[in-house]
């Protein structure tokens, strides 16, 4: 018989009251667990193995693959042309702006570029914002809990006169902002910094942080590609500047897309061709994506909005998606809840947040060690039991070193999404209980 998960409706009783998101929001009381990971066929055609190393890419739904499938089938040709089937790939291409704009709450779909990942997106705005230096403003903060992609992109500025002040995490593993607030400068121009760490899973308070960035005249640019899959993602709440997303982490194929005020992204000098217009989207998109990776997309987000549907928001798409993320983000606060107490029993030393009462500061990424037992041990072992985590620095290399970690060795991450099951996260406890020494 296939499958040792039997997942049922779970009870979501936690708010989901971030520092992401401060104010109250839409609660439902149950999350649809059965249905929510029966969409994703990967996962329970795989069963019993557990996919935890979502926080490097996650499993897609039966809709996205359709989507895939019919796009190559019925129209993989260039867009751009005067026949049907190239008019459909632009009406593909405008769907999925005004999806993701939907996503991200913004009213603008021209704020949407559409590419290939995050890092090739981070470094355009980079080197763009790189030839904005000067005028007094040469200084950028960064993060040491941020992933690499955000940090070693705007380091590379260096010979274009950039100098880099640092925004420390503090020992509980999270970025308070008051320190960001002893960082800025008449001289700031960006300050770069995560939503949610990918490796420790904290949240950020950007509304926050961005408020400070503008009142010193700077502008904030995000890496929300480990955050989005997982809460609601507001740039409007935020009012932050750009933000960059990995569609292949928001259960879409491999693709990537960056957000921009419009009037951010218009000043930005980046490189196109000179038939291109000056203008957003057109002037980040350098090259072809990948149509067929965009339109899943739009249907994963087209699925998001049912699941938002089915837990009770009707007034408008953005509603529905805004409450498929608000009810993932409280079903996942009750698994991180669980995880926890499943890696104490261990004796697991937790990297990050690790207080029961503050699970809504974080997400369900958990870094962690076993005392006497080498991180790929712990991985090696978990694939032999049907579990499939990670090992190693999570592209985090400063964070490591923080943490008094060796970066060939680094930590162990557990990265649960909303298709995992209470069962599954027992599993995982069971499992690490069988490591003790
Ligand atoms: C927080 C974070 N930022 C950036 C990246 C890089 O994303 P991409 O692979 O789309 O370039 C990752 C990938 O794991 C990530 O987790």
């Amino acid at each position: 018989m296939r499958g040792g998960n039997h997942p049922r409706k779970a009870k979501t009783a936690l708010t989901t009251l971030s520092p992401a998101h401060p104010e109250a929001r839409f609660v439902p009381q149950t999350f649809p667990i059965a249905s929510a990971r029966a969409a994703f066929p990967a996962v329970t055609g795989a069963e019993p193995f557990i996919f935890f190393d979502n926080a490097a890419g996650a499993q897609v739904p039966q809709v996205a693959i359709d989507e895939v499938n019919r796009h190559l089938l019925g129209h993989n040709v260039q867009r751009g042309g005067r026949y049907g089937k190239s008019q459909e790939v632009d009406r593909v291409v405008d769907r999925a702006r005004a999806r993701i704009a939907d996503f991200l709450n913004s009213d603008d779909p021209r704020e949407v570029c559409l590419g290939m990942n995050a890092t090739s997106f981070i470094r355009l705005v980079s080197l763009a914002v790189g030839q904005t230096l000067g005028a007094g403003r040469d200084e950028i903060i960064l993060t040491d809990l941020d992933h690499e992609a955000n940090i070693a992109t705007w380091l590379a500025l260096e010979p274009m006169g950039a100098k880099f002040r640092w925004w420390k995490m503090r020992e509980d593993g999270v970025l308070h902002v008051e320190d960001l607030a002893e960082l800025l400068t008449p001289r700031t121009r960006i300050v770069a910094c995560n939503v949610a760490s990918n490796a420790l899973g904290s949240i950020t308070d950007v509304a926050g942080a961005a408020k400070l960035a503008h009142a010193a005249g700077a502008e904030i640019f995000l890496d929300a590609v480990h955050y989005a899959p997982h809460a609601r993602v507001d740039v409007q709440a935020w009012d932050c500047d750009y933000l960059v997303c990995s569609g292949y982490k928001i259960f879409a194929p491999h693709m990537g897309f960056l957000w921009g005020k419009f009037a951010a992204l218009s000043a930005l000098p980046t490189f196109r061709e000179d038939f291109i217009p000056n203008e957003p989207p057109h002037k980040i998109e350098a090259g072809t994506f990948i149509y067929e990776n965009v339109a899943a997309m739009s249907v994963v987000i087209d699925h998001l909005e049912a699941l938002g549907g089915e837990l009770g928001a009707v007034n408008s798409p953005k509603a529905r998606i805004a409450a498929a993320m608000d009810g993932i983000a409280a079903y996942e606060q009750t698994l991180a809840a669980r995880m926890l107490e499943g890696l104490k029993a261990a004796g697991a030393v937790i990297y990050g947040l690790s207080d029961p009462a503050r699970m809504s500061e974080r997400l369900p990424t958990f870094a962690f060690n076993l005392p006497g037992v080498a991180p790929s041990e712990v991985s090696t072992k978990a694939a032999a039991a049907g579990i499939g985590i990670r090992d190693g620095h999570m592209y985090a290399p400063r964070l490591m070193k923080r943490l008094g970690l060796e970066m060939n060795s680094g930590a162990v991450r557990a990265s649960i999404c909303h298709y995992n099951t209470p069962e599954e996260v027992d599993r995982f406890a069971a499992f690490l209980l069988t490591l003790r020494g």
